[in-house]
């Protein structure tokens, strides 16, 4: 078999068989074929299509391209979920311990951030102490014992996605359906859940800009998943705005304690529940729609939830204080007011601006080597439906090294697009499909 001629099959638009695509995923792992020639199919790629069988076979190769992580020592089943990204998603560090508190086993392999948005582990260490490593006994047992552990996904979990989305980035072919289906679903495969559930974002700080690709996005994960033999489930949830106020890992971390005190932002806290009862009904916990959110809700209220966190943070290490205490987490030395230039409601929130925003602050990486600040990001005071007078604040810097801050300033006024009639903002909850969709 020769890649110039896997190259040139799909430059045609013709379908590749399953052993052309095991010998371009596993050469290129290997380094047996050049980035020139895994460029040029991607390309070719981006631009023919892949079908549903030549993108199952994709993420089948990519995921087998490494460790597979075996998760059949833990009882129960065992359910992951993702976020295809966002700005201001926190949402693993709510719906972690609030569907195990429920009794979902949840052992979870997350990435950090790069560019405009943030990564869990990077969330998780900003608590002072916590570990993001172990060795694979230590969260088994761990998973076993409390229901949670959260671990840095390794180089060695799909390194074929590892190498074609590093490339995928510089070569502009990214946003392409089956290439972000396959790369998603390879992790999630590779990373031994029995069941998954999708988080898949629309609007503007989102790879899917309208919700007709998301849905198409949606329906190809979820049919990997059916051929594969996991249960997927995927939503498809709004990203006009960021979610939730905060921006920034540790203000992050803040707010969502806040959010398992039960007094979190509204969207937040509805994204957890709607993607918590899904959980729940793969998990077989609780079948019913409404008897699982009340379920969620309750140990909320009656913070199940939020001991459950604390208990995930002393299991890994952490200073479990926090809870009681967030201002034991790194806080910026410096905060600056953003005040509106306009008036009028708010219609949007540019998501992708905010993210690169609290980049700039410190917040977020440029390149994959850079440090970042734990303390700094943002915090917005107005969201979607609000009313602002000019001159008025709309979010708060935080930072501690002044360089950026007016290039951040400007990009976080910019990111508000306001109305003058009044806006009714959309539900967190834009649909979902399933295999019966399929
Ligand atoms: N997230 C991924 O893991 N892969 C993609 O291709 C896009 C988003």
């Amino acid at each position: 078999m020769r890649m110039v001629d896997i190259i040139l099959k799909k430059r045609r638009g013709q379908e590749l068989s399953s052993e052309e695509i095991e010998f371009f995923v596993q050469g290129y792992t290997q380094d047996h074929i050049p980035d020139y020639q895994a460029a040029a199919f991607l390309m070719a790629a981006f631009f023919q299509g892949l079908s549903p069988r030549e993108t199952g076979d994709l993420t089948i190769s990519m995921a087998r391209s490494g460790d597979q992580a075996d998760l059949s020592g833990i009882p129960g089943i065992k359910v992951d979920k993702h976020s295809t990204g966002g700005v201001g998603d926190k949402v693993t560090l709510i719906l972690g311990p609030l569907v195990a508190a429920a009794g979902v086993p949840v052992a979870k392999m997350s990435g950090r951030g790069l560019g405009h948005t943030g990564g869990t582990i990077d969330k998780l260490e900003s608590i002072p102490g916590f570990q993001v490593t172990m060795d694979n006994q230590s969260f088994l047992h761990q998973v076993k014992e409390i229901k949670l552990a959260v671990v840095a996904q390794t180089g060695h979990l799909a390194p074929a996605d590892k190498k074609l989305y590093a490339l995928r980035d510089v070569t502009a072919t990214v946003d392409s359906i089956p290439l972000i289906a396959a790369s998603v679903m390879s992790k999630k495969i590779a990373a031994g859940a029995d069941a998954i559930v999708l988080d898949v974002k629309v609007g503007s700080g989102a790879f899917m800009k309208n919700s007709a690709e998301a849905f198409v996005l949606a329906r190809t994960m979820v049919e990997i998943g059916h051929h594969l033999g996991r249960q997927t489930v995927a939503l498809v949830t709004d990203m006009d705005q960021p979610l939730g106020f905060a921006i920034g890992n540790a203000l992050e971390v803040k707010e969502a304690i806040e959010t398992l005190r039960g007094n979190g932002p509204a969207d937040l806290k509805e994204i957890c529940i709607h993607l918590g009862s899904e959980m729940l009904n793969l998990a077989g916990i609780e079948k019913d729609k409404f008897a699982a959110r009340r379920m969620l809700e309750d140990l909320l209220a009656k913070g199940s939830a939020l001991k459950k966190f604390q208990e995930f943070v002393r299991a890994q290490g952490g200073n479990p204080s926090v809870v009681d205490n967030p201002s034991l987490l790194p806080h910026a030395s410096l905060i600056h007011p953003v005040t509106s230039l306009f008036e009028g409601y708010v219609k949007e929130i540019q998501s992708e601006q905010v993210g690169v925003a609290a980049m700039w602050l410190g917040a977020g990486r440029t390149t994959k080597e850079s440090n970042i600040d734990l303390s700094a990001g943002l915090v917005l005071r107005k969201k979607i439906g609000d009313y602002v007078h000019k001159g008025e604040v709309i979010a708060e810097l935080h930072y501690n090294d002044n360089k950026e801050i007016a290039k951040a300033s400007d990009l976080l006024s910019q990111a508000y697009v306001l109305q003058s009639e009044p806006v009714v903002a959309k539900e967190i909850l834009l649909g979902k499909i399933t295999e019966d969709d399929l």
